[in-house]
This record gives C-alpha cells, sequence and structure tokens, in this order.
C-alpha cells in the first residue's frame, strides 16, 4: 500500500491535514518510519535537523505517549516562525522547541561545512535523532557533521535516522561515519527517498 500523509494523519489521529511542501517536506513513508519507532521505543530526548513535517509528527508522537520532548534545529528564519506557528494551530507548542541555529563553518579533519550552530541547544543526552537538514544544495556532503558534532550527546542507546539516503551524498556521509565511528551499526530502507537507521 502507498503510505499517504492522509493514512499518517488517521495513523497518528490528526485532527486536520498536515501542511506538506512537496520537494521539501519529509515523505510520508518517512514520517511513518519515524514516528513507528516513537511510538513503540517511546524517546525522551529527540533531536531532529531541519524543521517542518517532521517535527509536527514527532511532537504528536510525544503528546501521544504523553512523553518525550523534541529539540529541532532550523537555520531559516522564516521556517523557525512557519513551524513554530504550526506547532500552535496543533496544539502541539508544549512538546517542541524549535531552536534558531544559523549556519556556521564546522572544521572537521580539514575538512569545512557549514552546519548548525548549537548555540540554543541545551545539555542533552540524545535518544533520537532524525536527520532532514541542511538542505544538499548548500554543500557537498552537507549533513556530514551530524555524526561527528552530536556523537558526544547521544545516549547508549541513541538510535539516528537519516533521510534521503538514496542519494549518492548520504550514502557516502554513512560510509564515512562507519569508518569514523565503527561502533555504530547501520540498515537501509528502500522506501521512497532511502532512509538509513544508525544504532550503536
Ligand atoms: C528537507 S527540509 C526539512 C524538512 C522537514 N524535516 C520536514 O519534514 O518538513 C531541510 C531544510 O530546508 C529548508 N527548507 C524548507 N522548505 C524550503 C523551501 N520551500 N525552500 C527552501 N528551503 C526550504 C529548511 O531550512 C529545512 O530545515
Amino acid at each position: 500500500m502507498l503510505l499517504t500523509y492522509k493514512i499518517l494523519e488517521k495513523r497518528l489521529g490528526f485532527d486536520r491535514a498536515l501542511p506538506v511542501a512537496e520537494k521539501w517536506s519529509a515523505a510520508a513513508d518517512f514520517l511513518c518510519i519515524i514516528s513507528d519507532y516513537c511510538l513503540q521505543k517511546r524517546p525522551q530526548t529527540i533531536v531532529e535537523c531541519g524543521s517542518g513535517t517532521s517535527t509536527l509528527v514527532l511532537s504528536q508522537c510525544c503528546k501521544l505517549n504523553q512523553h518525550g520532548h523534541v529539540y529541532s534545529l532550523e537555520h531559516g528564519e522564516e521556517f523557525i516562525s512557519q513551524t513554530r506557528q504550526h506547532l500552535h494551530d496543533f496544539s502541539l507548542a508544549d512538546y517542541c522547541d524549535i531552536l534558531h541555529a544559523p549556519l556556521k563553518t564546522a572544521v572537521l579533519n580539514d575538512e569545512k561545512f557549514r552546519w548548525y550552530d548549537l548555540e540554543e541547544l541545551p545539555a542533552l543526552e540524545i535518544d533520537l535523532l532524525v536527520i532532514d537538514g541542511p538542505p544538499g544544495f548548500i554543500q557537498k556532503y552537507s549533513r556530514y557533521p551530524a555524526l561527528p558534532v552530536l556523537n558526544q550527546l547521544l545516549a547508549k542507546n541513541c538510535t539516528v535516522f537519516l533521510d534521503d539516503a538514496a542519494r549518492e551524498d548520504e550514502q557516502e556521509i554513512v560510509r564515512r561515519w562507519l569508518k569514523n565511528y565503527p561502533e555504530f551499526q547501520a540498515a537501509y530502507i528502500d522506501n521512497e527517498r532511502g532512509c538509513f537507521v544508525l544504532s550503536k
């Protein structure tokens, strides 16, 4: 069965249609994968890179679980206000903080990246990390810094989901992560845009 946003909305008990930006929002089947995980594993601390429809889905899971909180890193000011407004409209603002995280230079093994400034991120132990930003057009291997930068904040049993993993950039990112962080294992899900699930 093709998993659509309508089916997802019904599954998660949304009383209105999710705001979806074709091309930019996470695909319905990816949202289904991460929401199934959330409802089953009930993570306490969720961090996502790149806000939008996924923020509403993760926050709704925390609401259904009556457990957990989402911290969403977002560099674009227009998307910060937009997602905050959506959280308010869906009565989900208590379950999520959208953190203003402008892109700044991160140097990793002599390689320069533009990645999120973590100044607004509190000291956390992350149980679930969902990576759907920064956008691929920003630079080659745009999402590579997520693991090196956040690794020290990941809980022992943390699970990491990487969206858009069918792309060559994301395939190479995961190859590099596994080489540099051999304590992680990765499984690939062949859904609409591809998804890697990493765990220690
Ligand atoms: C793939 S999007 C993240 C989508 C989000 N996880 C969701 O499910 O809606 C990655 C980033 O692209 C940026 N973005 C979102 N919509 C955009 C648009 N229409 N044009 C340009 N950039 C956009 C935002 O900064 C966002 O964090």
